[in-house]
């Protein structure tokens, strides 16, 4: 949507955003800036900056201005929290350009003939020549709320009934045909959908966009569904979206199944988080789409090879987008059972094939496993391979090495113990002995290398530091904005606290994973190693074991990550006091 430049401008200034989010989250001063917790992700600590123009959460990665903090706040498209937003600053949304307008009057008249639409469809499933179609959904068992909430209804025999009809209700042919409903042929127009039951398929805002046929009983195709239009894009839609955004904001979970009638079963059944793709492979925006609602949801698959072929093609696109409030579960039916059939065995039957559901870090593993035995070692290093080639397919750095650390324990722990990985790299930790220069050694860790700052705020936020200059260091380096380069972060850092760099600038003979030439993984290393050292032993392994007890009794992602964190903590300081040791 082109609006002039200069309004979102005049707009974004208007709206100051401390007390936008002030709203949604309690922001207290923290210098120039305002922190609070993240209205995004559950955390007790704050890690969620508000500086002038954006916001950057330090936990979960949630990033924007105020347009998106609308967005994603409240579920909102971009066009909708333009509106919001404006009207609250006492602006005007100025109509962008005739062309533009046109085509915003055409798509809502889009809007209104396809409401008309299922209108007078659902008329017909309640006339005589409905009443199949009406047994029909019946004898599947669906209650006539089910029907009316899903808007179910009945096309009629064609033959351009639908058109005579709407004619009289003002609506031309042309519209039909542009909404989808008609196709012209030579010199008619004829119907796209006749004896058929119609499912509307209908947006995030529960606006009608399309509709899904299907044939009464048995036949070829089973269903047709509308084609692509100026407000349908089966890429970006799942249907029963609208209902199960309402139905996770009330604590169901959100399930992705195959069907049409799979979605309405669910829901039926109590399933309230539940929808589906519209007929083709899960696409990179429906993925999006499911992760503004939910951050993990579940995907329900078959138990044979299509179910593996679909879970291997959503791993693919999923790998790249992950982040960690942004995953997947995968949750395998009963061989030669959907969900609709399942649930006519009871709810039970179903809420047990979502209990037994798995991350997708195991099913990943299982499924690059590919059923083998893994015996030589030309099949074990083929395995380890594609493992390691998934790990890095994800983008998301942080987590790429947490899924390389999980994928590779896992494999090794797997039949057969290997000999013990030799450590080719020297080792990268050493020194600083005294509590103050361990803190000045890890906060200079994140100064070279402030990607961590962005992967690891949370722990680095509970670090119990020496008090005085090493707390003011770390909250100032926690306090710079997201994505910077260690030369970046270093002049930021000069401005905001050029005090806190004079005393970092002064540690001397950093261990090598603390220097700027240091690679990644020993940046990392040496994180942890000095994260363990500050913490100390007790207190670390009262936290492993409450994080534990925590993620056995409930898995969540979240969960689940911290565990992975301490025990990467434990780790490191475990090889570290053998390199003393030894070394
Ligand atoms: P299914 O064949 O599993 O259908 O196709 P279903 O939804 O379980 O329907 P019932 O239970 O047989 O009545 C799954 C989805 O694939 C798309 C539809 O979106 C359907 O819901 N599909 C299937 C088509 O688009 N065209 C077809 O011909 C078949
Ligand atoms: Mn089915």
């Amino acid at each position: 949507m082109a609006l002039p430049p200069n309004f979102l401008d005049e707009l974004r200034v208007r709206t100051p955003l401390a007390p936008l989010i002030g709203r949604a989250t309690r922001l207290t001063r923290s210098g120039r800036n305002w922190k609070g917790c993240c209205p995004f992700h559950n955390e007790k600590s704050p890690s969620f900056y508000v500086y002038d123009d954006h916001f950057h959460c330090f936990g979960c990665g949630a990033h924007g201005d105020a347009i998106s903090f609308v967005m994603q706040r409240e579920g909102a498209a971009f066009m909708e929290a333009i509106e919001r937003l404006s009207a609250e600053a006492g602006l005007e949304v100025p109509k962008p350009s005739p062309e533009a307008a046109r085509r915003d009057a055409r798509a809502r008249d889009m809007h209104g003939v396809l409401a008309a639409v299922e209108a007078a469809y659902q008329r017909r499933l309640h006339t005589p020549e409905g009443r199949p179609a009406l047994d029909y959904l019946r004898r599947r068992n669906l209650t006539d709320a089910t029907i009316a909430r899903f808007g179910l209804g009945w096309s009629g025999e064609g033959r351009g009934a639908l058109a005579s009809e709407l004619r009289e209700q003002g609506i031309e042919t042309a519209q039909l045909i542009e909404a989808g409903l008609m196709q012209q042929r030579e010199d008619r127009a004829t119907d796209l959908f006749f004896n058929r039951v119609m499912f509307p398929i209908r947006d995030r805002r529960g606006r009608t966009i399309s509709f899904g046929g299907r044939i009464l009983g048995d036949g070829q195709p089973k269903y047709v569904n509308g084609p692509e239009s100026p407000v349908f894009s089966k890429r970006r839609n799942l249907y029963g979206l609208d209902l199960a955004r309402e139905g996770v904001f009330r604590g169901a979970k959100l399930l992705v199944a195959e069907g049409y009638m799979d979605v309405i079963a669910l829901h039926q059944a109590g399933f309230g988080g539940a929808v589906a793709p519209l007929g083709t492979a899960l696409t990179q925006e429906q993925m999006e789409a499911l992760w503004s609602v939910s951050p993990e949801p579940i995907l329900c698959l078959d138990g044979d090879a299509a179910g593996a072929r679909a879970m291997a093609r959503a791993a693919e696109v999923a790998l790249p987008l992950l982040a960690p409030e942004r995953t997947l579960r995968f949750a395998t039916l009963p061989a030669g059972e959907d969900p609709d059939t399942l649930l006519a065995k009871g709810a039970p039957a179903m809420e047990a094939v979502l209990n037994a559901s798995r991350p997708l870090a195991e099913s990943l593993f299982e499924m690059l496993r590919e059923g083998r035995a893994l015996t030589g070692p030309e099949d074990r290093a083929a395995f380890r391979k594609r493992l390691e080639t998934a790990a890095a397919s994800i983008t998301d750095k942080s987590l790429a090495s947490e899924y390389r650390r999980a994928l590779l324990d896992r494999f090794f722990q797997l039949g057969r113990r290997a000999a013990p990985v030799a450590r080719v790299a020297a080792r990268p930790v050493l020194g600083a002995a005294t509590r103050p220069a361990q803190a000045r050694t890890l906060l200079a860790t994140l100064l070279n290398h402030p990607w961590l700052l962005d992967a690891l705020a949370e722990p680095i936020g509970m670090l119990d530091m020496p008090e005085g200059i090493a707390t003011q260091a770390r909250d100032a380096l926690l306090a710079l904005p997201p994505g910077l380069d260690g030369p970046a972060a270093r002049e930021a850092l000069r401005e905001a606290d050029a005090v806190a760099l004079a005393w970092l600038a002064t540690a001397s003979a950093l261990p090598l994973g603390a220097r700027p030439e240091a690679q990644a993984a020993e940046a990392e290393e040496c994180f942890w190693h000095f994260f363990a050292w500050l913490r100390g032993d007790a207190a670390l392994n009262a936290d492993l074991a409450q994080a534990q007890q925590d993620a056995a009794a409930d898995p969540t992602a979240e969960k689940l990550r911290r565990l992975a964190l301490l025990k990467e903590a434990a780790d490191a300081h475990r090889r570290g006091e053998y390199q003393a040791e030894t070394g």
